[in-house]
């Protein structure tokens, strides 16, 4: 069985030159974790710039759906790119971007009479779905949760409600959004039992927000990631969603189901929101959709998809090799990945969850399929975020071979690509266990 092979110091010689220049030329905003300064991968393994093999759990922040460099993505890619790398499908017709758009139609929960907008990333598609929302419904106001990542344009950030960093310095940001609580089964909102926190959201909604903050006929949406991820890998209970859209079609209100990170297999059903048992109005997908190429995608019923020639586009959204990766993409998580990620979900959050017994840092433990989180706290009773002690973690496990990230405060996320299996799963834990060990 491979295992990660770490030959030099990290960062080891040639990184430490890439970091030197990274420095010097590459914007100060971005948040890296640990010096990975990469090259190539394959599957689940990745390489840097010194030789050393490292187990990914990453997937590139969730998007390797199929692995590094899945050969039959790099086939399909190829083949477009020989015959049409860019012509706009904002002002042209190619058929590769018209076939994704059927298949997402297609797939998509409700699936009939959808229509589909191309950006290239998380962020875009959660542009186009507030700005149809608003313009579809003419009504100004938007929900979202708090603990919620959307992206990093203005509504997208705007909409985010999971760190203050994220807006510092950047006000005033687009008005109309009203944050509200996310109902966590952990952390819960105002301290109530777990099994309140449905209710209790609901309520707050209707009863604070609807009757003392916005008339619920200025409310044109409700975003909502269906487990929230950067802010912590938070899966809400199973009724909450139905309860969610029983409300918002009480009062007209639309639900934009963000399924950028959830999205394209990851939790062991196409789209997350599919473990819940609602369908939304709008869906919002990027990161795994195109195994790496850069895609986003807002897919509206086509009721709703009402706007007119010219009030939105992109130039290079939908581009071709992009489209023609996501197809291929879908193919591969139908004919097999999605299943896997249920599998090997389950394998993995079972024994992460049996290492709560050895190691009382260890909080919590959740997640669906290959979505999952490890809480570190200070203390189990008071669940204190231990936000450092998770850093050393991550770190620790990277000095090992193996990379991992943290959502959220204190969450280590597992977010592997569809593709792991078994063996490669054992061998991150025993890493893992290591870097606990240690801490
Ligand atoms: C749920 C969710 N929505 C939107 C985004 C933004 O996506 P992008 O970085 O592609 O703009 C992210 C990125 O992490 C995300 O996790």
């Amino acid at each position: 069985m491979q295992r990660p092979n770490i030959k030099t110091e990290l960062p080891g010689p040639k990184a430490k030159k890439w970091l030197k220049m990274d420095k010097r030329f590459i914007s100060p905003s971005y948040t890296r974790s640990y010096p990975a300064v990469l090259e190539r991968g394959e599957g689940v393994w990745v390489y840097d710039v010194d030789g050393n093999r490292f187990l990914d759990m990453t997937a590139g922040v969730a998007v390797l759906a199929t692995g590094h460099v899945h050969p039959e993505i790099v086939e399909a890619a190829l083949e477009q790119m020989k015959n049409l790398i860019h012509m706009s499908g904002t002002d042209f017709y190619y058929p590769a971007e018209i076939m994704l758009a059927e298949k997402l139609a297609e797939i998509v929960p409700g699936a009939q009479n959808r229509k589909v907008f191309f950006g290239n990333s998380g962020a875009e598609a959660n542009e186009a779905a507030f700005k149809l929302a608003r313009f579809h419904t003419k009504r100004p106001y938007v929900l979202s949760f708090i603990g919620s990542f959307h992206g990093r344009t203005y509504a997208a950030m705007s909409l985010s409600g999971s760190k203050s960093i994220h807006h510092k310095g950047f006000s005033p940001l687009v008005p109309g959004i009203i944050h509200i609580p996310y109902p966590d089964p952990y952390r819960t909102p105002f301290g109530v039992e777990s099994d309140k926190v449905s209710d209790v959201v609901i309520d707050y909604i209707e009863n604070i927000v609807f009757k003392k903050l916005v008339d619920p006929e200025e409310v044109s949406a409700i975003f909502f990631e269906p487990i929230q991820g950067e802010g912590g890998y938070i899966v809400p209970p199973d009724d909450f969603f139905k309860k969610l859209k029983n409300l918002a079609e009480k009062y007209g209100i639309l639900l934009v189901d963000d399924e950028v990170q959830a999205g394209m297999g990851r939790t062991g059903k196409m789209f997350a929101i599919e473990h819940f048992g609602i369908i939304p109005d709008i869906v919002t997908v990027a990161k795994g959709i195109a195994s790496g190429f850069p895609l986003g995608a807002m897919i509206a019923k086509s009721s709703i998809m009402d706007w007119s020639v010219g009030a939105h586009a992109s130039t290079f959204g939908g581009n071709p090799v992009s489209c023609m990766a996501a197809i291929k993409t879908i193919e591969l998580l139908e004919d097999g990945l999605i299943d896997n990620a249920a599998k090997m979900g389950d394998y993995l959050l079972n024994n992460l969850k049996k290492l709560m017994e050895r190691y009382e840092f260890i909080g919590d433990v959740r997640g669906k399929g290959l979505m999952i989180g490890v809480d570190i706290v200070k203390d189990r009773k008071t669940k204190e975020h231990n936000t450092a002690l998770r850093d050393r973690i991550v770190n620790d496990a990277f000095g090992m071979g193996l990379l991992l990230l943290g959502a959220g405060p204190s969450a280590i996320r597992w977010a592997p690509s569809l593709i792991v299996n078994k063996q490669e799963i054992d061998v991150a834990l025993e890493i893992f266990e290591e870097a606990l060990k240690k801490a």
